[in-house]
């Protein structure tokens, strides 16, 4: 199909197993399915809550190795970092001048700092900086840009899009259809992952599993998984989070059989090692490949860097047709 994808991934953290099965292997899907997809590292996103050069690189680093060790194929995806692209930037300044104050006031991170804010008592704009307040328009440039018809995206990303679709409503009134109006994808929330206290897999909620943590580590977590004090003998529920982990890693076949062991009754530790087992031989072939290629960072620049150059081509057209339609072309 030919319509163009583009989704921003940003650099904020070691990625988990949620963000595995919940967004990046989705996307890698969708991306079978389309001819021209833009998967980007949005760098200057995190930078309003990474405010350290070495934390920057490494993530960055992290992130574009975990999608290479992932499947990311360069020749398929255009797969660049958000800040090789001046283009960006400038669209951004811009879309600056036509979006309602207002419009950004109702966005969703910025009001719930405020109402939290609130609620302790302190100024409401205490820890709020413009790259927060202005975040959703640095989004609406990286989507406008390459006339992107789709945004595949979690649920709490769907207000940015929105926001996006409505400033490109602004400029083609003002100016003329210049953008593609883009829709957002929003991934089903059937794939929520639980992390290891039973709630939603979260780096927030400190319950999460890496992606590529060693074995050793992957055991451990898995062993500090909660479960009650019932006997070996006594059925297990098979909603039970071991067995919704399990699930992820396993054929349906295995998962039946193991569903069948629950309902006769096992050992926690017995079902723990199962899990364990199931999910280490599932992920190492992916952390493998994973730290080959973060030992070669060499190679990472060479691929966003090819990446950025194919990206840079589009944005230029576009950003031509924008200097023409605002009266600042220079020909
Ligand atoms: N805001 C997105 C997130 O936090 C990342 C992002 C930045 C993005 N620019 C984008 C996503 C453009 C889709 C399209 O996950």
């Amino acid at each position: 199909m030919k319509e163009i994808v583009l989704t921003g991934i940003k650099p904020t953290g070691t990625p988990h197993i949620a963000n595995y099965f919940g967004a990046i292997k989705p996307a890698l899907e969708m991306a079978e399915k389309f001819d021209n997809n833009f998967y980007f590292i949005a760098d200057y996103h995190a930078l309003n809550t990474i405010k350290s050069a070495e934390e920057l690189k490494k993530h960055t680093y992290e992130v574009a190795a975990t999608w290479l060790a992932c499947g990311l194929d360069p020749k398929k995806v255009v797969f660049y970092r958000q800040s090789d692209i001046p283009e960006v930037f400038e669209l951004n300044w811009i879309l600056c001048n036509l979006t309602p104050k207002g419009l950004m006031n109702r966005a969703h991170a910025y009001k719930a700092m405020v109402q939290k804010n609130e609620e302790e008592g302190v100024d409401s704009d205490a820890g709020v900086n413009m790259g927060l307040y202005n975040y959703p328009i640095l989004m609406a440039a990286d989507i406008l840009l390459f006339n992107t018809n789709y945004v595949p995206v979690g649920q709490d990303q769907k207000q940015h899009v929105e926001i996006a679709k409505e400033i490109a409503r602004y400029f083609n009134n003002k100016y003329g259809e210049v953008f593609t109006y883009p829709k957002e994808i929003i991934r089903d929330e059937v794939k929520t992952v639980p992390g290891l206290d039973g709630r939603k897999m979260s780096k927030s909620y400190g319950n999460a599993i890496e992606l590529f943590c060693e074995p050793s580590v992957l055991k451990k977590k898995i062993f500090s998984i909660v479960t009650d004090s019932s006997l070996p003998t006594d059925p297990k529920p098979t909603d039970h989070m071991i067995m919704e982990l399990y699930k992820l890693f396993a054929s349906a076949e295995e998962v039946k059989e193991l569903e069948n062991k629950f309902k006769a009754g096992i050992g926690w530790g017995e079902a723990k090692k199962i899990l364990f087992e199931k999910s280490n031989e599932y992920l190492t072939p992916l952390r493998d490949k994973y730290n080959e290629i973060y030992e070669n960072k060499e190679k990472i620049d060479e691929i966003l860097k090819s990446g950025a150059e194919r990206a840079r081509s589009i944005a230029k057209q576009t950003l031509k047709k924008v200097r023409i339609a605002i009266g600042a072309d220079r020909e």
